[in-house]
């Protein structure tokens, strides 16, 4: 049964695609856009006016690297005059001094800062850019000293997953109030890159534990979120919380999709804000509505008793490893294929331990000229 279409609540803009660091897990899309794409300050603005009119309680600010654009603070003012919740997500790299502190003052709520290792050699060879670890941790320490929450993302795969108990200490000590130990999720550069990124289930289960026994032990110091990896998982995770439920994101071209990898789905034609409004294509446009609520579910998901908990989960994934955006979530053990998820896991450690950052394909433009 539909539901009634509700507001969206949350948004993510992605104001770049630019960044100082190349890292092979990024979720961006392999076709990276150039500076000379981006919508401008006043456009950005305007949707921002749009989305709070809309209902839109939440911008998440993220890029590539957002403070490489250099109206961040007016963005920022221009979201808190509106009374929305703003937390910018950054890799906390070049940010130039004085800034944090007017980003604080121009109005945001909140700061998500990722560190690519818990060591600085890790940091360093996963984001390839010398001395990235120390400037992050200096850009953590603006942050707290400008009153601003923070929380610590570690984007976890083969590379650093032995660091998760590392990760812990160093969120603690940057007086974070909370972590993420996000497993990575394989789209965009991530896909390209799954051999190279995937860890065994060995190293998985391990890290589970560590994080359970440290949830517990950090009640009401710290919390740490917990993204599981998919490929390991029985049940797929609501991508997006389901597709254009509640959440949105937007290009650095101001391409409005409902979530980061929805253009890999040929089938499905995306509309750019300005072209129509914000309003116009939340509720209309044929890509919002193609897999919204339940209508549009195959077998197993259809007659399913968790088809309002995951809703189908990824149609990105099912895009990617079975062929078909309508098909069961492949992370799911009721799809068919669910199969192939061992026999990835399988075929990427079956290289052997040796590999290292030789095999990644660094994110750059250019580097990769086929969507994975
Ligand atoms: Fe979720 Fe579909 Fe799997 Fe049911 S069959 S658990 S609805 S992905
Ligand atoms: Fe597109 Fe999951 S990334 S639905």
């Amino acid at each position: 049964m539909s539901e009634p279409l509700l507001p969206p609540i949350g948004m993510l803009a992605e104001l770049t695609h630019r960044c100082p660091l190349q890292c092979p897990y990024c979720s961006n899309p392999t076709e990276l856009l150039k500076a000379n794409r981006e919508m401008d300050t006043q456009s950005w603005l305007d949707l921002f006016e749009q989305a709070a009119d809309l209902g839109v309680l939440q911008v998440h600010l993220s890029g590539g690297e957002p403070t490489l654009r250099r109206d961040l603070e007016q963005l920022i003012a221009g979201l808190s005059a509106r009374s929305v919740y703003t937390n910018l997500i950054t890799a906390g790299v070049g940010v130039a001094e004085g800034r944090v502190e007017a980003f604080a003052e121009a109005g945001l709520d909140h700061l998500q800062l990722s560190f690519q290792g818990a060591r600085p050699a890790t940091t360093e060879m996963i984001g390839n850019h010398r001395g990235s670890h120390e400037k992050k941790l200096e850009t953590a320490r603006r942050a707290r000293a400008a009153g601003l929450p923070l929380t610590i993302n570690a984007p976890i795969h083969r590379h650093n997953i032995e660091e998760v108990p590392e990760f812990i200490e160093l969120a603690l000590s940057l007086g974070a109030e909370r972590l993420e130990i996000a497993n990575v999720q394989y789209s965009g550069w991530a896909l390209t890159n799954r051999d190279a990124l995937m860890p065994d289930r060995a190293a998985v289960d391990r890290q589970a534990e560590i994080v359970e026994a440290a949830r517990e032990r950090l009640t009401g110091i710290m919390n740490i979120d917990f993204v599981t990896p998919d490929y390991f998982a029985i049940y797929p995770k609501p991508c997006m919380g389901g597709w254009a439920r509640d959440a949105f994101m937007v290009a650095p071209d101001g391409m409005v999709l409902p979530c980061h990898a929805a253009q890999t789905i040929p089938s499905l034609s995306f509309e750019r804000f300005g072209e129509r409004s914000l309003a116009e294509i939340w509720t209309d446009s044929p890509a919002f509505n193609a897999f919204r609520g339940t209508d549009w579910m195959q077998e197993p998901c259809r007659g399913c008793e968790r088809r309002e908990i995951d809703w189908g989960g990824c149609r990105c994934q099912a895009m990617a490893i079975a062929g078909d955006p309508a098909a069961t979530d492949p992370a799911c053990v009721k799809s068919p294929i669910h199969a192939r998820m061992a026999n990835f896991i399988a075929a990427a450690n079956s290289t052997g331990s040796e590999r290292t950052a030789e095999s990644f394909i660094y994110r750059r433009i250019g580097a990769v000229t086929e969507p994975a």
